[in-house]
C-alpha cells in the first residue's frame, strides 16, 4: 500500500466557566438550558495537545489518552468525527505527490494522540481542552473551512463546555433557540489582553476523578430540582458588562454568587449532589472574610464539579498575597496543592 501519513498537532487551553452551564435540554446534540461564560487559561499549564494522521495504511481510527489506547466508540467522540468527515474538502500537496478527495477523506482511518499536562476528570475541564482540540486538529487536518463559531458547535457535541475553549480569553456560550443546535455556539467577548492583571490561582484539593459525572448530574438536576428555574439569566448581562468595564468587584460577586448558587442547584438535585468537600467550604470562608475585611472584593472563587478551587486574583500583588494566606491555612501537609495561572490564547497549531 502507500507510504505516506499526513499529521497535525494542536494545542487547547482549558477553560473555567465564571457563570456555569448545568442542564441540557436536548442530550444528543447537546444543547444547555441557559448561557454560560468563562474564561480560558494559560495553555502553557493546562492543556491538550493532540495529534492526528491519516495514511492510506490505517486500517480502523484508532485513539491513545496520556500513552494509553482508549475506545473511539463513545457517542462523543463519534458525533465530532461524523461531523468533521462530512466537511472535510480536497487536499492536495503536489511536493509529496499527496492528493486526498472529499469522498477519500469518508474511508481513510485516522490515528489520534492527545496529552493532558494536567489531571483527567478531575473537574479540571479535561474533557473541555480535550474535545476542543480534537476537533481543531482533524479540521485542520480534513482542509475543513468553517469559522471559530461553527467548530465550536462541533466541539459542543463532544462536551458542551468544549466549545468554550477555541477561543482565548473571555468567551460566551450562546445557548441558542434552533432545534438543531445551530445557533448554540460559543463567541469570544474580549481577548486575551483586555484583563490580563487578573490571575488565577488553582487550588487542586482533590485530584481524584469525580465520583457523579456531569452528563447524570446535569440529567438528575433537570428531571428532580426545583431551584434550577430559579438560575437568574441576568447575570449573563451583568458578568459582560464587568467583563467588558474590567469592574472587578461586580466581576467577583457574581462569579462567586453563580458558582454558590450552581452547588446549591447541585445539593437540591436528587439525589444530592457534593462536588465541594470541607476543604472547598474552608477555602470560600477565608476569601468571604478577606473580601469583607477588605470592603471590597480583592479575589473571586469558583468551584467546578469537584472540589477544586479556581481563584481569581485582581491583580498580581493581590494573588502573591493570597498564595501566602492559603499555604498558612492549607500547609502543604494537607491535600492542597497551588498553582497559578494567567488568561490564555486561544487553540493553536503546533
Ligand atoms: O461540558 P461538561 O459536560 O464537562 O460540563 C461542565 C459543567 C461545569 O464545568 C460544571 C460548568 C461549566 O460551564 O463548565
Amino acid at each position: 500500500s502507500e507510504k505516506w501519513a499526513l499529521m497535525v498537532t494542536g494545542r487547547t487551553p482549558t477553560n473555567i466557566a465564571v457563570i456555569k452551564y448545568w442542564g441540557k435540554r436536548d442530550e444528543t446534540l447537546i444543547l444547555p438550558i441557559n448561557d454560560s461564560i468563562s474564561v480560558t487559561l494559560d495553555p502553557d499549564h493546562l492543556c491538550t495537545t493532540t495529534t492526528v494522521s491519516v495514511s492510506p495504511s490505517f486500517d480502523q481510527d484508532r485513539m491513545w489518552l496520556n500513552g494509553k489506547e482508549i475506545s473511539l466508540s463513545v457517542g462523543e467522540f463519534q458525533s465530532c468525527l461524523r461531523e468533521i468527515r462530512s466537511r472535510a474538502t480536497d487536499f492536495e500537496d503536489k511536493k509529496k505527490g499527496i492528493k486526498i478527495t472529499k469522498d477519500d477523506w469518508q474511508k481513510l482511518h485516522l490515528h489520534i494522540a492527545s496529552y493532558n499536562n494536567f489531571p483527567t476528570a478531575a473537574g479540571l475541564a479535561s474533557s473541555a481542552a480535550g474535545l476542543a482540540c480534537l476537533v481543531f486538529s482533524l479540521a485542520k487536518l480534513m482542509n475543513v473551512k468553517e469559522d471559530y463559531g461553527q467548530l465550536s458547535a462541533i466541539a459542543r457535541q463532544g462536551s458542551g463546555s468544549a466549545c468554550r475553549s477555541l477561543y482565548g480569553g473571555f468567551v460566551k456560550w450562546i445557548m441558542g433557540k434552533e432545534g438543531d443546535g445551530s445557533d448554540s455556539i460559543a463567541v469570544q467577548l474580549a481577548d486575551e489582553n483586555h484583563w490580563d492583571e487578573l490571575v488565577i490561582i488553582i487550588a487542586v484539593v482533590s485530584a481524584r476523578q469525580k465520583e457523579t459525572s456531569s452528563t447524570s448530574g446535569m440529567r438528575d438536576t433537570v428531571e428532580t430540582s426545583l431551584l434550577i428555574q430559579h438560575r437568574a439569566p441576568k447575570r449573563i448581562i451583568q458578568m459582560e458588562d464587568a467583563i467588558k468595564n474590567r469592574d472587578f468587584p461586580s466581576f467577583a460577586r457574581l462569579a462567586c454568587a453563580d458558582s454558590n448558587q450552581f452547588h446549591a442547584v447541585c445539593l437540591d438535585t436528587y439525589p444530592p449532589i457534593f462536588y465541594m468537600n470541607d476543604t472547598s467550604h474552608r477555602i470560600i470562608s477565608c476569601v468571604e472574610k478577606w473580601n469583607r475585611a477588605e470592603g471590597t472584593p480583592q479575589v473571586a472563587y469558583t468551584f467546578d464539579a469537584g472540589p477544586n478551587a479556581v481563584l481569581v486574583a485582581r491583580n498580581r500583588k493581590t494573588a502573591a498575597l493570597l498564595l501566602q494566606r492559603l499555604l498558612f491555612h492549607f500547609p502543604p501537609q494537607s491535600d492542597t496543592n497551588l498553582d497559578s495561572y494567567v488568561i490564555g490564547d486561544k487553540t493553536i497549531l503546533q
